[in-house]
């Protein structure tokens, strides 16, 4: 049939000044294939996807497609040949509608050419919705779309392309397991017609549902490209990181006789938090378990002053408290490390030192005026080398840093700002299993030294190796309790999903 492969990628190289990003890869997508891309954060897989769709020149190297050598100049060179990407982070414009963010720039004009044809439009979108088998108006405005349906919209906007080659970096980071399955749904139906994709992404048991082969890149150089349905996924990681990953000792402290840091009683927002009751002790982890949209960050915004409650109260430290601001949480001990870090969690014009360092400027100021700047500079420095952030220096700007290493940047401002109760939200995602290893250390030590520590996770082995105690909540209350030697996951999904309509009789 098609006897030469879609895309073909021989040598290719690009370094951003002193950093090697990539170094001679090569890659092959066939038609109809899913081919998965997986590496450390930094390895070099976004940007080898983004000289694929015209984000970046390469240095060297050359591209064939379906056997011609082709020069990929743009992002539109790219649209024209057949090329699309959906990044890491979403590109849309909130206050369009679903139909005018796929057609952007192209849409169709009434007869006077003066006005836009939005009927055109719409038909138009609607038709492709229709080919994904997806249910959406394409009047609906992006900005009221789930992440997940704002994904889909990417996608639409992709085959509206015609696209022959599609490329997916970390899709499912923000889905719940509904919404990839839907995804997983699509991914199949384009590759019956032919369409040849490209899934990035960091979890692992994704490789074995989806994809056909998977390549694998480590420190910007080729390791090896390997059918998946042969190969384990311990060989995959073996590929990646370039050693076998040690198990840490699995132990759960006796934390009982322990200070409480916090306590959180009867608290309540509308529907999102029901009638929620907790406490974490001094040296504890804390798990919070659900489904996405179960009100665990809800509780966490909520306890940090950054929603109003309707009622409850918050102690710390036995004493109660009125947290009406995130500054007011801060100064009374408690972090929140967000789950939407663009939003909330980094500057990212600025550089990493002053990512890690701005919020705990006052202890940085010397006799109240002056800053310390070698102060400051040390104690990035030791973050970014115990976090092992791939940066090439800590001047460099938080926006060129892959997404995972991005991810770090926030985790080490937090660690900075020597907080006592700290909320995790989703603290791995988008992060390598070799750095996941790294995190988990490090929550372990923090709560070691004797702080209160509350980790929100969508990933059950997460939440079973790494908490003391689970609750699991389920639509705004908590559902139930376990102790760590009695939680499994069939006991935490189980409750997950007691809703109440359910339990009511
Ligand atoms: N525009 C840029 N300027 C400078 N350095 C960059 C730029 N884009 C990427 N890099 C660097 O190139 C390397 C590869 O980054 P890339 O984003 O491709 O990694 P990745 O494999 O996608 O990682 P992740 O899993 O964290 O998303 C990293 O060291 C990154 O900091
Ligand atoms: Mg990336």
């Amino acid at each position: 049939m098609n006897a030469f492969p879609l895309v073909s990628v021989r040598g290719l190289s690009k370094a951003f000044g002193g950093v090697q990003a990539l170094d001679g890869v090569q890659f092959e997508l066939l038609h109809g294939e899913v081919h998965a891309l997986m590496g450390e954060n930094g390895a070099g897989k976004s940007t080898l996807m983004k000289i694929l769709a015209g984000v970046y020149q390469k240095d060297s190297g050359e591209i064939r497609l379906a056997g011609e050598p082709v020069e990929i100049r743009s992002p539109r060179a790219a649209q024209a040949l057949g090329i699309s990407i959906i990044h890491q982070e979403l590109n849309l414009m909130n206050h369009l509608t679903a139909a005018q963010n796929i057609f952007i720039g192209r849409e169709p004009r009434t007869r006077f050419r003066l006005f836009l044809d939005e009927e055109a439009l719409n038909a138009r979108a609607g038709a492709i919705f229709q080919r994904m088998h997806l249910h959406l108006d394409p009047r609906t405005g992006v900005g009221s779309l789930t992440v997940a349906k704002q994904q889909m919209v990417e996608i639409a906007k992709a085959l509206s392309f015609d696209s022959r080659v599609l490329i997916m970096d970390e899709p499912t980071a923000a889905l719940n397991n509904a919404e990839i399955a839907e995804l997983f749904r699509i991914i199949e139906q384009l590759k019956q017609q032919g369409v040849g994709i490209v899934y990035i992404s960091h979890k692992m048991d994704e490789l074995k549902q989806i994809s056909d082969r998977v390549t694998v890149l480590r420190d910007g150089q080729y390791i090896g490209t390997i059918p998946t349905a042969t190969t384990s996924v311990d060989t995959v990681i073996g590929m990646m990181v370039g050693r076998a990953l040690a198990q840490e000792e699995r132990h759960v402290p006796d934390t009982s006789g322990n200070e409480v840091l916090l306590q959180v009683s009867g608290l309540n927002r509308g529907a999102a938090i029901r009638d929620v009751n907790f406490q974490v002790r001094r040296g504890e982890v804390l798990g919070l378990a659900g489904l996405m949209g179960a009100g665990r960050t809800e509780v966490a915004r909520a306890v940090f002053g950054a929603d109003r409650v309707d009622s409850g109260e918050v102690r710390v430290r036995g004493r109660p408290v009125q947290i009406r601001t995130p500054r007011h949480a801060v100064e009374l001990g408690i972090g929140y490390l967000s789950e939407d870090r663009k939003q909330f969690g980094l500057a990212t014009g600025l550089d990493v030192e002053s990512n890690i360092a701005l919020s705990s400027m006052r202890r940085f100021l010397q006799a109240g005026i002056f800053l310390q700047q070698g102060a400051i500079r040390a104690a990035a420095e030791r973050l970014v080398r115990s976090l092992n952030i791939r940066t090439p220096s800590v001047v460099q700007q938080v926006r060129l840093l892959s997404g995972g290493n991005q991810q770090k940047v926030v985790i080490a401002k937090w660690l900075l700002r020597d907080c006592d109760i700290l909320f995790f939200d989703e603290p791995t995602r988008g992060i390598d299993v070799g750095a996941k290893a790294e995190i988990y250390k490090l929550l372990n030590a923090l709560a070691g030294q004797g702080k209160a520590i509350v980790m929100i996770s969508s990933e059950l082995p997460e939440i079973l190796r790494m908490s003391h105690r689970i609750l699991v909540m389920c639509e705004g209350r908590i559902t139930g309790e376990l102790a760590a030697g009695e939680a499994s996951q069939e006991r935490i999904m189980h409750l997950a999903t007691q809703r109440e309509t359910l339990t009511a009789e």
